[in-house]
């Protein structure tokens, strides 16, 4: 069994998962991603994790897919074998999903970031879709979630002819949460991941799923579906608390209940 490609670490409420093959600019191969995918999985199930973060090193969150585990693969391979569903798994994630970007988020690192519910960059982080240079396309969503996230007409350039964005560029383009030194950027995130692993768990959960729905539901399905999320949260003993600790002038205690 080869060492684990990621690290794990928990810190308070906040589940930490680390890239860890430096020296390959943490190219994503197939057992990275699955460690990376279990260890989410884990952490989406422990009542005493509230919110993750997935970072890299400060040279590179992900340099993309592992071109050199991909590059001989044939076609029914790489059908067959279906290596980036992987990413779909992420999407499965009910608790929120911070990635703290420093350096290269490229190709799969990109599209992994994408993936995440928010990106906290710091100033030295580039973004981009280079696999035109390699005479392929974006294969786990870049296509798509960029798209959504920074408009047609950038998401255009980005893909056909390998224009990476800065952290400020990304910051306009509304990529990204917030740009921060390359020292702050991961105790940003972490703090950012610790206070919405503060508030009250279910209806964290609630309001990520309805806000991924935005992207999947027409207005008015998405308006009924927000509605009846709102309704049921009255079913929790946290909507109770939350209601009763403002009338009373008191900060909340959330039982997750
Ligand atoms: N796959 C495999 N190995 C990679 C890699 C990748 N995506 N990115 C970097 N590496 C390896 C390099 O081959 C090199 O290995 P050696 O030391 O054995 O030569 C090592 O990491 C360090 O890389 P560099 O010397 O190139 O480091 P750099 O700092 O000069 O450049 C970089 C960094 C700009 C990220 C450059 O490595 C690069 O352009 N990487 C490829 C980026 C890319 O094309 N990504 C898209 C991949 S395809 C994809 O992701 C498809 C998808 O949609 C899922």
């Amino acid at each position: 069994m080869p060492d684990r490609m990621i690290l794990i670490e928990k810190r308070g409420r906040v589940g930490l998962v680390t890239l860890n093959r430096p020296e390959a600019r943490n190219a994503l191969n197939d057992q990275m991603l699955h460690e990376l995918m279990d260890v989410l999985e884990a952490f989406d199930k422990d009542e005493s994790v509230g919110a993750l973060v997935v970072t890299g090193d400060e040279k590179a969150f992900a340099a993309g897919a592992d071109i050199k585990e991909m590059s001989g693969r044939s076609l029914s391979e790489m059908r067959d074998g279906d290596h980036l569903s992987v990413f779909s798994r992420i999407m499965a994630i009910r608790k929120p999903v911070i990635a703290a970007v420093s350096g290269w988020a490229l190709g799969g690192g990109c599209e992994l970031a994408l993936s995440c519910d928010m990106i906290i960059a710091s100033e030295t982080a580039k973004f981009g879709q280079p696999e035109i240079t390699i005479g392929v396309i974006p294969g786990a969503g870049g296509t798509q979630r960029l798209t959504h996230a920074v408009g047609k007409a950038l998401a255009m350039e980005m893909i056909l002819n390998n224009r990476t964005l800065s952290a400020q560029e990304a910051l306009q383009a509304g990529l990204v949460n917030r740009v921060v030194a390359t020292d702050r950027y991961l105790e940003e995130a972490m703090k950012l991941a610790g206070e919405i692993a503060a508030q009250a768990p279910i209806a964290v959960r609630a309001a990520k799923r309805m806000v991924n729905q935005a992207y999947e539901q027409p207005l008015t399905a998405g308006l009924h579906s927000e509605r009846q999320e709102f309704y049921n949260l009255f079913a929790t003993e946290d909507q109770k608390e939350g209601m009763k600790a403002f009338i009373e002038k008191r900060k909340p205690v959330w039982k997750g209940k």
